[in-house]
């Protein structure tokens, strides 16, 4: 049965650069659409379909809230699903982060940490402190205090007159290095260019510094080289600024451990989390808070949004974490992630593949045109267009990426189906993927 609505999509002012297909249904790691064509989401949408689709567990938590009451004024109410949110939560995150704000995304997520991170210093006599640092070829959102922190070139590019001048570093791209270094040779430099910029920016001027745990949508799931945040930390704390680690796409899960940065067993003073947080469910942001943070504010925090602490969006991510936690998804995620990144070994046999990267069920490709010197393909080529259209003929999706490189030039995609994906499943996307890649090699090179 299709969904009630209309079908003219004339009225949508959309995104879409091509015709909207229409979704009527989905389960697990498949969606269909209105005339019954069967996709296998590869990248779990924009990597936020956590828990797969169609749960009928998250659908009940819905419907009873909304039952009992849609909406009451964060300001004035709460109500049980907020509360037992928040409770999970801080139980699921690192011991020392237990405050929890409930927003409505991962933007909000993130201008929300850089507010904190400043009345946190303005709590605590500090009030020259706001800038937030965070690195080139990141992304932290699209709103424009997000997007000034965000320094994923080409998305930033149109609208920088609009934007904030927060300051950036460079990024840990140890494929390409910025600092032209092998893995033998690196001295951190990267991690190193933090101390340099704080000071560069007059010390007492920086309240935090930014950063995803594994760079997303802009990298490809690229992870830190070991010992990066482990010196981020100790710079941060030298210089009495905030550690912001945006887990909006390595949350809940994604990476095989409850957030990416655990990875290196490293405590930020904020995560900001959405996408998984979710699963997709309904739109649910938050920034969780250190004890030292939350105990600075002497009076609440001044900021909020009508939806902040939505009464069913928490209704959500209280049954969303209820489900990753009881069907062990955390666990799964490491588990069927090695099988993940074994499997796309293969594609390392395709000229076109530079490199695979990620952890748990979180892997990225990058494409270059020659691999011996990593040179990327000409912008015009949309080599990535190139193989996301193949996939998506095969119906299979996976979530593309482009200007990787410099913000111009780079081709990448993201593989990170939901976490109840099977071994078969798996095998069946690198499949399909590893027919895609060749049919778009064939085509331009
Ligand atoms: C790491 C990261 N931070 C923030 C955001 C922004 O989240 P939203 O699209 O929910 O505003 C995204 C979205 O892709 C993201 O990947």
């Amino acid at each position: 049965m299709s969904s009630p609505g209309a079908t003219d999509s004339s009225y949508l002012f959309s995104r879409a650069t091509g015709k909207l297909l229409t979704i009527t249904r989905g389960e697990g790691v498949y969606m269909w659409d209105d005339e019954g064509n069967r996709y296998i989401d590869g990248s779990a949408g924009p990597v936020c379909v956590n828990i797969g689709h169609g749960v009928k567990e998250i659908a009940d938590a819905v419907a009873r809230q909304m039952a009992e009451i849609s909406y009451a004024h964060s300001s004035h109410f709460t109500t049980g699903t907020v509360l037992e949110f928040a409770e999970r939560l801080a139980k699921f995150a690192p011991p020392s982060l237990n405050r929890v704000y409930v927003c409505s995304g991962g933007s909000e997520a993130t201008e929300a940490a850089a507010k904190l991170a400043r009345q946190y210093h303005l709590e605590r006599g500090e009030p020259r402190r706001y800038k937030v640092i965070a690195r080139w070829q990141s992304y932290h959102g699209n709103t424009l205090g997000a997007l000034s922190m965000s320094g994923n070139i080409a998305r930033r590019r149109r609208y920088i007159p609009l934007l904030l001048d927060f300051p950036h570093i460079p990024p840990a791209y140890c494929y390409r290095c910025p600092y032209g270094k092998t893995r033998d040779a690196c001295d951190l430099e990267c991690a190193r260019a933090l101390d340099w910029e704080i000071k560069a920016n007059g010390k007492s001027e920086v309240s935090a510094f930014i950063a995803e745990p594994f760079v997303g949508a802009t990298l490809g799931s690229l992870p830190a080289p070991d010992g990066y945040f482990q010196l981020i930390r100790e710079t941060c704390d030298d210089h009495g600024i905030l550690f912001i680690a945006d887990e909006v796409m390595t949350g809940v899960g994604r990476t095989g451990k409850n957030w990416g940065i655990d990875h290196w067993g490293v405590e930020p003073d904020i995560i900001t989390a959405a996408k998984g947080l979710s699963g997709g469910y309904m739109p649910l942001g938050a920034c969780i808070v250190s004890d030292g943070v939350a105990e600075a504010f002497k009076g609440p925090f001044a900021h909020g949004h009508t939806y902040g602490s939505h009464p069913v969006s928490c209704a959500v991510g209280a049954a969303v974490l209820e489900y990753t936690v009881k069907h062990k998804l955390v666990e799964r995620s490491a588990k069927l992630g090695e099988h993940l990144h074994k499997r796309l070994g293969v594609l390392h046999d395709h000229p076109s593949v530079g490199d695979i990267r990620g952890k748990g069920i979180f892997a990225g490709i990058e494409f270059v045109k020659d691999k011996a010197t990593k040179e990327p393909f000409p912008a015009d080529v949309a080599f990535y267009g190139r193989v996301v259209e193949r996939c998506f003929e095969k119906r299979l999706l996976v979530y593309p990426g482009v200007a990787t490189v410099d913000g111009y030039v780079g081709d990448h995609i993201q593989v990170a189906p939901p976490l109840v994906v099977t071994r078969e499943q798996i095998d069946e996307i690198v499949s399909l993927l590893d027919e895609a890649i060749g049919e778009a090699e064939g085509e331009v090179l």
